[in-house]
C-alpha cells in the first residue's frame, strides 16, 4: 500500500518472502527487541490480516506468548469476525497465565465480539495421562474443533529463551542443547534445518494436522529471533509472516 512504499519496506518484504519461501511477508518498522511498541505494531498488522482472511463463523486457533498477547491487545470487532470462534492451539506449556493460549483466545474473542472455547489441560503431562485425557468427551470435542480451524496464528521463540522461560527440566534442556534446538513454536522445538527435535507433552494441534487448506500466520520479530524464524520457516513456510525490520534485516544478513 501507500504507507509501505513511503516507508520503503516493500522491497525488504519481497526479499524476505523469497528468502524464507513464504507467500507474503509483512514488515513493521523498528526492532521489537528494543521497543515494545514495535510488538504492538506487529499485533496491529496481524489483526488486519485476520480480518481480511477470516469469514463469519470460522474457527481460528491461536498459540501463546507475548507477541500473541500483543495481537490480542490490538483486536477489535469486524464484520468478518462475526461469530468467529477463537480456540487455543495447544494446552498449557508452563507459561504465565497472561500469555497462555487459553487467555489469549478468550481476550481476542472478547475484543472481537466473537466466541471462545478453553482447553483445560494441565501443563506437565505424562504420556499415560495425556492418552486418557484426550478420550474425555469435552476434551475430545474441543480437539476436533481445533483441527477444523481455518486459520492458525502463532509466534516463534528462540529455543533457549523459551525453554528457560518455561522452566523446562534439566534433562530436556540438555537434550535441546545436544540437538542444537534453534526455534520453538507452539510447544515444538526445531533445529536450524527445521527438523523437529523435541515436542512438549501437551494436547492440541499437532504439526501433522496442518494441511494446505489452513491459513497459517506467523508473528515474530526482533533481531534476536532471526535464526529462530529462519529455522521454523524451513520446517513449514507460513502463508504470512508478520515481523519487524530488526528481524528482517538480521535474517537477510544470516
Ligand atoms: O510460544 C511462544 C512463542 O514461541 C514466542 O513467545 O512471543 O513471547 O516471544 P514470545
Amino acid at each position: 500500500g501507500v504507507m509501505k512504499s513511503v516507508s520503503g519496506l516493500q522491497d525488504l518484504e519481497e526479499r524476505l518472502a523469497r528468502a524464507l519461501h513464504v507467500n507474503q511477508a509483512i514488515i513493521v518498522s523498528g526492532n521489537s527487541d528494543r521497543y515494545s511498541w514495535v510488538k504492538k505494531e506487529m499485533g496491529r498488522a496481524c489483526v488486519q490480516q485476520m480480518k481480511e482472511k477470516l469469514a463469519p463463523k470460522d474457527i481460528v486457533a491461536v498459540a501463546g506468548g507475548t507477541t500473541l498477547a500483543a495481537v490480542a491487545e490490538m483486536m477489535s470487532p469486524d464484520s468478518n469476525l462475526e461469530e468467529v470462534s477463537f480456540v487455543p492451539a495447544r494446552g498449557g506449556l508452563g507459561e504465565k497465565v497472561e500469555i497462555q493460549s487459553n487467555t489469549i483466545s478468550s481476550t481476542m474473542a472478547q475484543k472481537a465480539h466473537g466466541k471462545y472455547r478453553l482447553l483445560h489441560v494441565p501443563d506437565q503431562l505424562s504420556d499415560e495421562t495425556r492418552e486418557s485425557l484426550i478420550l474425555e468427551p469435552g476434551i475430545k470435542e474441543l480437539l476436533s474443533i481445533i483441527r477444523q480451524a481455518k486459520m492458525v496464528v502463532h509466534g516463534v521463540g528462540e529455543a533457549e529463551t523459551m525453554a528457560a522461560r518455561r522452566k523446562t527440566k534439566a534433562e530436556t534442556l540438555g537434550s535441546l542443547k545436544d540437538k542444537e534446538a534453534a526455534a520453538e513454536a507452539f510447544g515444538y522445538y526445531f533445529d536450524r534445518a527445521g527438523q523437529i527435535v523435541h515436542k512438549e507433552n501437551t494436547v492440541g494441534l499437532q504439526l501433522d494436522d496442518l494441511t494446505n487448506e489452513q491459513f497459517v500466520i506467523t508473528v515474530a520479530g526482533g533481531a534476536s529471533k532471526a535464526e529462530a524464524i529462519t529455522a521454523y520457516m524451513k520446517h513449514r513456510p507460513s502463508d504470512v509472516l508478520i515481523t519487524d525490520e530488526g528481524a528482517a534485516q538480521a535474517i537477510l544478513d544470516l
